[in-house]
């Protein structure tokens, strides 16, 4: 599947197309299972969301799970779940049976088992895998996506749907979703802004050699449709 992309002037420009499209997604009938990552664009959308859509989303028709979250506490200053509380929870009516967390503070082998314990026990599945209706990433500079970061790239292919990862530079251990279940996702959107992510997102994007180092290079839904959400500086396409 071709993957859509969408530049946008800023990062605020991004994050009012994104809230828009968000709450297309969630205002329908049926349960919608929205998976999160970390990082700095998803809290721009976070901000705007909460000052701009706090009463027009159906908060009650979505259930919030994480792409990844570092090896912390919840209320941890790494934490992605804290992350989301500050910028979006704190200021919408969601009910708590709504996110499902990852627990950040459990052994992380225990935890990524329970993590992916729960995902089968609420969600759709297909072909044995969970299927979110969105599934939003970020990449870091280093072309890693959710926490599949490059030198544990074997880790997309995993047979599970959970690993636990490791921080190249901290060693900090992080739980992650594999590629089986995000290329299994209805909707994939990644969200990638600033001028350190564009050559990545060249090179990718271009299929330049040595893309395939790039966990973010592997994110290519099987059914599902794949948006790269860039920012003028991120989206330098050659
Ligand atoms: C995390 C994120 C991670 C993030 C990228 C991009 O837990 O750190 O899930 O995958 O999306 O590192 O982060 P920025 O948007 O802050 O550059």
């Amino acid at each position: 599947m071709t993957p859509t992309i969408k530049i946008y002037e800023d990062k605020h420009e991004l994050a009012k197309a994104f809230s828009a499209e968000l709450k297309k997604i969630i205002n329908v009938e049926h349960k919608v299972y929205i998976a999160l990552s970390g990082g700095s664009t998803p809290k721009a959308i976070f901000d705007y969301i909460a000052e701009n859509h706090r009463e027009d989303i159906d908060w009650e028709n979505v259930h919030f799970y994480w792409g990844d979250e570092r090896c912390v506490g919840p209320q941890d200053s790494e934490s992605n779940y804290k992350m989301t509380v500050d910028h979006l929870f704190s200021n919408i009516n969601i009910p708590p049976e709504n996110i499902h967390r990852i627990k950040g503070e459990n052994d992380p082998a225990e935890e990524a088992e329970r993590y992916s314990k729960e995902m089968y026990q609420h969600m759709i599945t297909k072909d044995g895998v969970p299927i979110f209706d969105l599934l939003i990433l970020g990449m870091g500079d280093d072309g890693h996506t959710a926490s599949i970061f490059p030198h544990e790239i074997n880790l997309w292919t995993s047979a599970n749907t959970t690993e636990v990862a490791t921080h190249p530079e901290s060693g900090q251990k992080r739980i992650t979703l594999t590629g089986k279940v995000i290329n299994a996702a209805r909707k994939v959107a990644f969200l990638v802004t600033g001028s350190s992510k564009a050559e990545k997102v060249d090179e990718i994007l271009n299929k330049k050699n040595g893309y395939k180092a790039y966990p973010a290079a592997h994110v290519n839904p099987v059914s599902g449709t794949l948006t790269w959400c860039l920012d003028e500086d991120s989206g330098h396409l050659s």
